[in-house]
């Protein structure tokens, strides 16, 4: 028998319906959160960045946070992004709970699964651009034997995706903040996480820089990538077919547009 075959006699019929809807209820849905919450303490101080945000996200979706400064924009996409965890509720990522798990299983589940992209691009500033994308693959376990491209090729590709083949030598420093940006996304996607999550990627960036970020962002997301970004611009959310809005710790709308 086949790895991962169901060992079932010739004659007990399979439910296909059954099994279709199952698994596409156990497979469209990339997130699925329920009443999350997440209080930070300072001191004898609590303070309530969500309470109780439940927001579903299905695959190949691109989908735009928006609200105010201080709303819970962040702490909601860090929970996503699986660098946080709620205070309580539930986080379902590909219908796992992630809620759950220690430090060591999320970051298994973000190297695997996620794409973070931030705004002030986390690059190391000694370490060249094709360096900087290489990093994720450090901690990449899977066993390639030799087979397949080398670290340093697949980073030059992601590096030429987004149209930084002509850059790979220079250190952050000597890129402009597009470039850097564009930098911390090949980083972002050279594992082709399933899930790209982009806290105002185009937040320090000029609007022609802006559009360029967001151009990467909808060609990935036509390749199939679930995007969720985070802005605080019309324009930069008038790309995408959803967007949600926040206010003091809750969703208060939910849009698809036109
Ligand atoms: N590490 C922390 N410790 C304590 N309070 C925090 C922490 N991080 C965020 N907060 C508070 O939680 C609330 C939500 O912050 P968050 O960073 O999620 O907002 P945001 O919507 O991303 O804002 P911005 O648009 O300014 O980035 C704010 O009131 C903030 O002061
Ligand atoms: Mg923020």
């Amino acid at each position: 028998m086949q790895d991962g075959m169901l060992d079932l006699p010739e004659s007990t019929p399979i439910p296909t319906t059954l099994l279709t809807e199952h698994a596409l209820e156990a497979t469209d849905r990339v997130i699925d959160v329920q009443a999350v919450t997440r209080t930070y303490k300072l001191g004898a101080v609590e303070v309530p960045a969500l309470q109780g945000v439940s927001l579903a996200v299905e695959r190949g979706e691109f989908v735009a946070i928006m609200g105010a400064s201080g709303s819970g924009k962040s702490t909601l996409m860090n929970i996503l992004g699986c660098l946080d965890r709620p205070t309580s509720g539930h986080y379902y990522l590909d219908g796992e709970d992630v809620s759950q798990m220690n430090k060591d299983q999320l970051a298994g589940v973000r190297s695997r699964r996620i794409g973070f992209v931030f705004q002030s691009f986390n690059l190391l500033p000694r370490m060249s651009a094709l360096k900087n994308v290489m990093l994720p693959l450090a901690y990449d376990h899977g066993q390639r034997n030799g087979h397949g491209p080398s670290h340093e090729e697949r980073a030059r590709e992601a590096l030429e995706r987004v149209g930084l083949g002509e850059r790979l030598h220079h250190r952050p420093n000597e890129l402009s903040g597009g470039q850097q940006q564009r930098v911390a996304i090949a980083r972002a996607l050279i594992q082709a996480p399933p899930l790209v999550l982009a806290d105002e990627p185009t937040g320090n960036l000029d609007s022609k820089a802006g559009e360029e970020i967001m151009a990467i962002l909808s060609r990935l997301n036509d390749e199939g990538a679930t995007v969720v970004l985070v802005t605080h611009e019309p324009n930069i959310a008038a790309h995408t077919r959803r967007v949600v809005h926040m206010h003091d710790g809750r969703i208060v709308s939910d849009e698809v547009q036109s």
